[in-house]
């Protein structure tokens, strides 16, 4: 990534192990939207690496910027370094565009003193083939933003930190199947002057934590069980105040059910597309 504000979307559900199929056709979709950045979430362990490249590629060729994150990883800390090893090899020379992120959501039992450390032998085993690339890394508690005191990031001017916002949860995660209770949460809104005020109030502790740092919001999104005119005027103000706070973003996401493209008819939901033009 350079130094401009990325604005941009996970393509969520594909390379993660997902199901959904990658059509080439959305590079072009997403930038002629205005976009200008594409998040890969990539389980390993699950996927060609030929396809892989083949997104990279197609997220480059379109003169988007690419952020290649580590999904759903559960392995050793042995086995995610050696996983950075190769990621690192078959990238040296990428465009400077790609970017890479060390891994989505750090979690239970990853101890926020297990994840500095492993975050900076990771750190260092990237930057012996790309010493000015921008690497990105968040808190572990699945990098909200109230754990980010948690987080030490080595002193490193092309290391952005990472978080996501998927707060009132009982909104944004309404019916989630994955979720135990989530069908109670059914029917919940959103939008009141002191639901805007947290939001407000949330994102401003990350930019004060961040102190200079750069901060990337790499997922923010509403479930498509939510009324659309709440999720539309929710999407706008998370991604309003992150841009007038300097970050960087990308709307999780592209095609699932947070989607803000149906794949189905092809083309965008209007109203998210709205509210991540702005
Ligand atoms: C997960 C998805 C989930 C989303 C919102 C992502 O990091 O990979 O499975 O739908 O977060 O919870």
């Amino acid at each position: 990534m350079d130094r401009s504000l990325r604005r941009g979307i996970s393509l969520g559900g594909t390379l993660d192990g997902g199901g959904l199929a990658l059509d080439d056709g959305w590079f072009d979709a997403i930038r002629d939207a205005g976009l200008d950045l594409v998040r890969l979430p990539v389980r390993w362990d699950s996927v060609a690496a030929d396809r892989v490249d083949r997104a990279v590629e197609g997220g480059l060729a379109r003169g988007l910027a690419v952020v290649l994150d580590v999904h759903h990883f559960e392995g050793t800390d042995a086995a995610f370094l050696a996983l950075w090893e190769r990621i690192a090899a078959r990238y040296a020379g990428a465009d400077p565009r790609l970017a890479f992120e060390l891994r989505n959501e750090p979690h239970d039992p990853m101890t926020a003193t297990a994840w500095n450390r492993l975050l900076r032998d990771a750190l260092r085993v990237v930057r012996a083939r790309h010493p000015e690339r921008a690497v990105i890394a968040g808190p572990v508690a699945r990098n909200v933003i109230a754990a980010l005191p948690t987080l030490q990031l080595p002193d490193d001017p092309h290391l952005l930190a990472t978080v996501h916002h998927y707060l009132p949860f009982r909104f944004t995660h309404q019916g989630a199947p994955w979720i135990a209770g989530a069908d109670a949460w059914l029917g919940t809104s959103w939008g009141t002057a002191a639901d805007r005020a947290r939001i407000r109030a949330d994102l401003a502790t990350a930019a004060a934590w961040a102190r200079g740092r750069r901060l990337f919001l790499g997922e923010f999104g509403t479930r498509d069980a939510a009324p659309m005119a709440a999720r539309a005027a929710w999407t706008a103000l998370v991604r309003a105040e992150a841009e007038r706070l300097g970050m960087d973003w990308a709307y999780w996401d592209f095609a699932t059910e947070f989607g803000a493209f149906d794949v189905a008819s092809g083309s965008w939901r209007a109203p998210l597309l709205a509210a991540l033009r702005g």
